[in-house]
């Protein structure tokens, strides 16, 4: 593509003052030579990104440009893209948010920007190279529409700066939180190969083998986290995301939310494998006290969907799903995917109990039980044992889980008679033995002084 710099009429600058009339020209403080600041170049690098154009049809109007330019009639890039049915107006409006997004972003001091990696709910995501350093990093740009909710960038802040202080090979390293022009900006380790949504979106569910790995490996970073003080509260398929080497990393870890953890999960109507599918019964109900057992559930929600290839509740919409987190019996894994070991299916629905206090107290006891079943042992805290006699069996919960609980588990654990004599069953028998011996004792006594 023609870069504007290397026009010789100098007349690409006018143009963009007239597609952006109320940006100033962006500075960098760390000049790279690689980095464009044009309008026009970013204008029409992201028609060609989102595939609206070919990088010859784009280069082509540029050419155009350029001999309007020589006439004095120059027209803009965003009216030869028009005039080329390249572009709706609608595209073009879309087009100028995201130009002016990305404009911004090369302001960023220190950083320049290579592409967009893509959009969440709340920021869009570039990739950039750190000057300095000399290394690739993603940098997550909050909308200016956030910039007035103080309590929210104080979080951002305050989260961010934290979060940068952790350090664990299985987390998405958070580097730096600052602010350029009116955006806002977090930037973290780039990690290039993928996420769980991917592979998710590509083969359906993945093997229970594969799936525990990447759940042990998102289990320690959520252990390090969770001793450290942070909860995530978005742990989902596309929080999971993997580097060339296949290690996974949980990413967005202590980035603040604007939103709260149900009006994030409802603002998913429409997205496919969204927050509600993975959200806790706690955040649902807006308990104030989240605390591991959340992510512990979302986590448990995640592997249902990579080992069965559904999510654990589906409805009509997220209103619909999440009353079902909250009421509605989950399907056992095993049910879904008959291949799936009993092991899994039973460290899954531990994983889901409603009751937090039925779920794992910690990710290093569900790390245990993972390592167990990927070894093909049974799980020590999630396995149940089946006895007929109704004697013995139910979920085995450690005392402290079910401390100011109230809540019992499902099945209360075998009673432990020491020995077979002291059995309520054994000791009515010898009574009754006892009390049969002594009658006929009295009975030939009887007989024999008659
Ligand atoms: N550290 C990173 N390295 C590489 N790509 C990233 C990184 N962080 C995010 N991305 C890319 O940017 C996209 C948007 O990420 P973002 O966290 O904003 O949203 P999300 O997690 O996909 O969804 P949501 O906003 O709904 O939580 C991701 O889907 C991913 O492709
Ligand atoms: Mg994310």
């Amino acid at each position: 593509m023609k870069k504007p710099e290397t026009d010789p009429n100098g007349r690409v600058k006018r143009t963009s003052e007239r597609m952006s009339q109320s940006q100033t020209q962006p500075t960098m403080t760390d000049k790279d030579p690689s980095a464009s600041t044009n309008v026009d170049t970013l204008l029409g690098r992201i028609v060609v990104e989102q595939g609206l154009a070919t990088s010859q049809e784009v280069a082509h109007c540029f050419e155009v440009q350029r001999q309007t330019a020589a006439d004095s009639k120059e027209a803009s890039l965003a009216d030869l893209l028009l005039s080329n049915n390249y572009v709706t107006h609608r595209q073009l409006d879309r087009l100028r948010r995201e130009v002016e997004a990305q404009k911004s972003t090369q302001q960023i001091p220190g950083y320049s920007i290579k592409k967009k990696l893509g959009a969440g709910a709340m920021a869009s995501v570039y990739l950039a190279r750190q000057i300095s350093l000399d290394r690739m990093v993603a940098i997550k740009v909050l909308p200016k529409k956030y910039n007035s909710n103080v309590n929210f960038i104080d979080r951002f802040y305050k989260e961010g700066r934290a979060a940068a202080k952790l350090n664990h090979p299985n987390i998405v390293q958070a580097y730096d939180v600052g602010k350029a022009g009116e955006f806002h900006y977090f930037v973290m380790e780039y990690v290039e190969g993928g996420t769980v949504y991917d592979i998710l979106t590509k083969k359906g569910r993945i093997a229970e083998k594969d799936a525990i790995d990447i759940i042990i490996q998102i289990a320690d970073a959520l252990h390090h986290a969770h001793e450290k003080g942070f909860v995530h509260r978005d742990v989902k398929p596309k929080n999971i995301m993997f580097t060339k080497e296949g290690v996974a990393k949980l990413a967005d870890m202590g980035l603040a939310r604007a939103v709260s953890d149900i009006e994030a999960a409802k603002e998913e109507e429409g997205r496919a494998f969204g927050t509600p599918y993975y959200i806790s019964p706690e955040q649902i109900r807006g308990e104030v006290n989240i605390g591991a057992q959340a992510d512990i559930y979302s986590l448990g929600a995640m592997f249902y969907h990579m080992v069965t290839g559904q999510v654990p509740f589906d409805g009509e919409n997220p209103t619909a799903v999440m009353h079902k987190h909250l009421k509605a019996d989950l399907t056992p894994p095993d049910h879904v995917n008959p291949k799936l070991s009993a092991g899994v299916a039973e460290v899954i629905e531990m994983m889901m109990a409603k009751s937090r206090r039925e779920r794992y107290h910690n990710c290093r006891d569900l790390m245990e039980d993972l390592r167990l079943v990927a070894s093909g042992a049974k799980p020590r805290l999630a396995h149940k044992e089946m006895d007929l006699s109704g004697l013995t069996g139910g979920t085995m919960i450690a005392p402290e889980q079910l401390e100011d609980s109230g809540a019992m588990p499902a099945m209360q654990p075998a009673a432990d008679y020491g020995s077979p004599f002291n059995h309520p069953a054994v000791m009515l028998l010898l009574i009754l033995l006892g009390v049969s011996l002594l009658g006929n004792i009295i009975m030939l006594f009887v007989s024999m002084t008659r």
